[in-house]
Order: structure tokens, then sequence, then C-alpha cells
């Protein structure tokens, strides 16, 4: 397909898909806008000022707090441990956000998703992971409940977001909700499982619902190792939860798909298990969804899911990609001997994905995290983070170009979009997001035990930060740094509010470091008790309002 050079760019939050791209449900879920007359006259004006708009960035510091570059501003909206309604209570390690309107008529009061990947059992269970204690049921019980993802009215007053407090909608999903899954055939004698943990990005669906990944599920349940002669082995988990409750790893590295308005909730078999990073859906004009997702683990792959019918994320093909010679490998029990002769059947071959995806020939890749799809040109962008095993510090974000630039297409052309490193003064890129403009935002991830050590090569990046590809301007193409992280955290989950003019973003991990309480690392958000709570943030602003207006149309 080759792009038109007239261009419209509208807006769902995340990303925007240029108009040949654009798929409805994006557009439904951002503000509507359909192309006017009116619309027309004005947009040469707006892309002239866009051309004219100059960034001045942030130095890279290494200060424990939220800098922001100049024209920006940010308010806390919820914090660890707010109180939601009557009983529960805002979970731990926040990521991935995601906005859904509460009515298509009310941009300013919406049901807004977060992921709470994982804890830090020194401030959430009182369990010092390096003393000799046992940890308790109890202790457990904490930390089941602060993962998963929190489900919050929020509304927007004067300029200020903060959360509806005991809205009917304000709900937790925990590592103990049952959860249904979306298959006809039980794993581990399960039809239905128990919880979601280690949820990391996600995406939204056309049908204007939730998408929570599970990323590095071993670390609650363990996993199921298989040796030369396929017989299993189990590998104890990090927190150690499977020494109070037995749930097999099978039931977890998941894509998950949360209804915001009653709270059901279903994990999606069909898209293979393994280390989810995110899963970017595709809407194809015959209602067939196409969603990507990646394996964030050394070496794994990228995997992309194919529905034979409309709406669906259970009748269709997962495929895995050979990136060197451009072709999505069907991972496809019937069609494949070597398939058939290691996995019982597709459901085994699903659970075991990853060793599916090295029997095919898939790639790999230096940890694959965040994927958008460029509103513009249509690319897909996939943040590979970084693999210190093949001496890869500093990451770099891949382009896939679909065949035709149709999205179901088999083949596909791979290049690098951006590397990361001193020369473009980022370092390991994790979440991406384009806004209404087409600014590409990103955030990196460089590890807290890494981040401001002498002997790490991370040391001139400093904090972690979120960066600004600016599309248009003096400064196109250059990777601008507009947020500096506090201390040991990782900025994630950016999202903008439907006008533009609001940029969610969690501060995740602040105070990773602390083994003192008394004496933590960080102590933002500044709260009396001085302790580092993961925080979602609302950033607004000249900057950001400047940058990032609605509905251009490019002539
Ligand atoms: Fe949870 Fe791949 O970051
Ligand atoms: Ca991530
Ligand atoms: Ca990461």
């Amino acid at each position: 397909m080759s792009y038109n050079r007239r261009k419209f760019i509208s807006f769902m939050g995340k990303a925007g898909i240029g108009a040949v791209v654009m798929p409805q449900f994006l557009i439904n879920c951002g503000q509507v806008t359909t192309p006017t007359n009116n619309f027309t006259k004005t947009s040469s004006k707006r892309l002239n000022e866009l051309k004219k708009l100059t960034l001045k960035g942030l130095e890279a510091s290494d200060k424990d707090n939220l800098l922001l570059a100049k024209g920006l501003d940010y308010h806390c909206v919820v914090k660890w441990g707010d109180k939601i309604n009557e009983i529960d209570t805002f979970g731990f390690n926040n990521d991935f956000t995601c906005f859904i309107p509460f009515d298509d008529n009310t941009p300013k009061d919406r049901l807004l998703w977060v992921n709470h990947e994982y804890v830090n059992p020194l401030f959430v269970s009182d369990f010092n992971a390096n003393s000799n204690a046992k940890k308790t049921k109890e202790q457990v019980d904490k930390e089941m409940y602060n993962v998963g993802g929190s489900i919050v009215r929020i509304k927007e007053e004067n300029g200020i977001w903060s959360v509806v407090q005991n809205d009917p909608h304000n709900r937790r999903i925990t590592a103990k909700t049952p959860i249904e899954l979306n298959w006809d055939t039980a794993i581990k004698g399960k039809t239905t499982v128990i919880g979601t943990h280690s949820n990391c990005s996600g995406g939204i669906t056309s049908w204007k619902t939730f998408i929570t990944c599970e990323e590095n599920y071993q670390d609650c349940f363990g996993e199921t190792r298989y040796n030369n002669n396929n017989i299993a082995t189990h590998i104890p988990s990090y927190f150690g939860w499977e020494k109070i409750y037995k749930y097999p790893p099978e039931h977890y590295g998941w894509v998950v798909e949360v209804n915001p308005k009653d709270g059901t909730i279903q994990k999606h078999i069909a898209l293979g298990r393994f280390a989810h990073e995110c899963c970017t859906l595709y809407e194809l004009e015959d209602k067939r969804v196409v969603a990507y997702s990646g394996d964030d683990k050394k070496s794994e792959h990228l995997y992309k899911f194919i529905s034979s019918k409309p709406s669906s994320l259970k009748e269709g093909t997962l495929y895995v990609a050979d990136t060197i010679n451009g072709k999505w490998l069907a991972l496809d029990w019937d069609n494949h001997p070597i398939l058939k002769d290691k996995f019982k059947d597709q459901t085994e071959l699903l659970i075991r994905a990853r060793e599916a995806a090295k029997l095919l020939g898939a790639t790999e890749l230096n940890r694959p995290e965040d994927i958008e799809i460029d509103p513009i040109t249509g690319h897909v962008l996939v943040s590979l983070t970084n693999n210190s095993d093949k001496n890869d510090f500093h990451g770099s974000i891949l382009k896939i170009e679909e065949t035709n630039g149709k999205f179901d297409a088999l083949t596909f052309k791979a290049s690098t979009y951006k590397a990361g490193g001193e020369e473009h003064g980022f370092s390991c890129p994790d979440n991406l997001a384009f806004d209404l403009a087409g600014n590409l935002w990103l955030t990196s991830d460089m590890s807290g035990s890494s981040m401001n050590k002498e002997d790490k090569p991370y040391i001139e990046f400093k904090n972690n930060s979120l960066f600004v590809i600016p599309r248009y301007g003096k400064e196109v193409g250059k990777v601008i740094r507009v947020a500096s992280a506090p201390r040991d955290a990782e900025l994630t989950g950016p999202w903008f509010s439907p006008d533009g003019k609001t940029l969610f973003l969690s501060v995740q991990h602040p105070g990773e470091q602390t083994t003192d309480l008394n004496n933590p690392t960080s102590k933002w958000p500044f709260d009396n008790d001085q302790i580092p709570k993961p925080t979602v943030v609302a950033i607004t602003g000249d900057l950001i309002e400047k940058m990032n207006k609605l509905n251009i149309i490019e002539s």
C-alpha cells in the first residue's frame, strides 16, 4: 500500500494511525474526528506552527525527583495504597495506563486501567529477601493483593485529574481473581484459573476493553522446564508464592482482557504463552484482528496473531517473526511435522510457544518490549531494550514494514529505526507512544542495579527518563529528554488524554534499591511518611499543548 500524500492524524491516547491505516476502533477510543472543510482550512497554519517549534530538553540527572522540561508540570493522580473504594486500595508498581471513555460524550470523565506489575516485598509485605526468614501466608497474601490491575473512574476539574472516590466502577483485579480461559481445552485441569500478575504493558480492543499482559510470570509461581527427553522439572519462583498456593505456572504468561464496565476478565490462550510485554491490536477492514506481542526475555521473539473471524482473540493463527528473511512463521501444530513430533496438540504448543518458535527458526531478538504503529507511515515499531548476552547494552527500536502495508501480510522488511547509545542520548528503550501530531514518546528502562554505577555502561545517562522524538520542527528526528525519573524509578505507561492536553505516566519502583526502610534511596513523591510510592501522574503544560494538537491534515 502506498500512503496517500494527504495524511490525517486522529487520536486514541497511545498512538494515532494515518487515514490510510487508521482503524475505526482507535478513532472511537479517542476523540472522534471527521475531517471537515473548516478543519482542512486551518491545518496548514497548524503545520507551520509545528515546524517552527523549538524544544529545550533536560540534561541527564541523578536527582531524586520527577524533573520536567520547561513548559511541563505534573500532579499525582493516584498512588500505591490510596483507597479507591470502601475495601480496596491501589496496587504497587503501576505500569501500563489506558483510558476508556466513561461514555462517548464525556472526554473528561474516564475509566482508567492501571497495571500493577510486581511488588517490592520490603515495602509491601515487610519481607526481607536477604534474610533467612520464611515468607508467611499473610505476607504472600499481601503481595498477591498488590499486583494485577486497578480500574478507577477519574475526572478532570480545573486542570486536575483525580479519582472519583467510591465510584461503583472502581475495582481491583489481583493475583486471586478467578479468570476464565478463552479456550476449549482445560489447562492443567482448569478452565478457570486464579489470578493475574506480572502485568507489564498492555493494549486496547476495538470493543473497548483493556488488554493487560503477563510478563515475568516465572517470578510468582515458577516455570516448568523440559529437558531433551521432554521430562518436566519445576523451576522455583523468586517470590515463592507456590510454597503457599500450588497454582501451576502454565496458568500464567498470557494476554488477559478486562471489561472495564463490569470487571469480567479472560485469558487468551491463542496468543501464546511467554513473557508478554504488551499486545498492540489492529482491526482490519473486515473486523478481523491483528495482535502484535513481544517476549521480553533475552534472545526471545516477536509474535503476531491474525484472527480468522471478526473481533476474535481465539480463532486464528499465531505467527513468530523471522526478521532475517522477513517472514511470519505459523505456529500451527496441524501443518508442521516438527511441531507434531514435539507437542501433543496445539494447546501444548501454545503453552510452550518459545520452544515451538525456536523449532521453526524464529529470530532471537534483544528483549522486545513495547510495540506501536506509526500513525503516518503504518510502520510497526518495536523497542528492543538490550541484551547483555549479545553485548547489546543500549538496545534499539526495530522497524517492521509489512508487505504492501497490510497488517495481515506474512512477509515484511525489518530494519533499525533508532539505535540506543551515546550518539542518540538514550539507552534501553521500553514504552512507546505516538501523540496526536505523530511525535514519538519513549521511556527508558535501565535497571535499578545498573543506573548511576561507575562500572556500568549507563553512567552518562543517569536516571531513567521520558524522551520525545519530534516529527516536525528544528529538532525533527532528535531524541529529546523531557522528564527525568526519581531515583531508581522507571517511567512507564504513557497515555494521552483525548484532548491531547494531558500525558498520563506511571512512575514505577522509585527507591527500588532500598534495603533499609528508615533510609530509603528515594523519598518521592515526598509524602509525610517519606516512603517512596509508585504513582500515576498527569503531565500538563504549554509544551504538550503546542506539540500535540488534534486533527492535522498535511497536504
Ligand atoms: Fe516489565 Fe519488559 O518490562
Ligand atoms: Ca516494560
Ligand atoms: Ca523493561
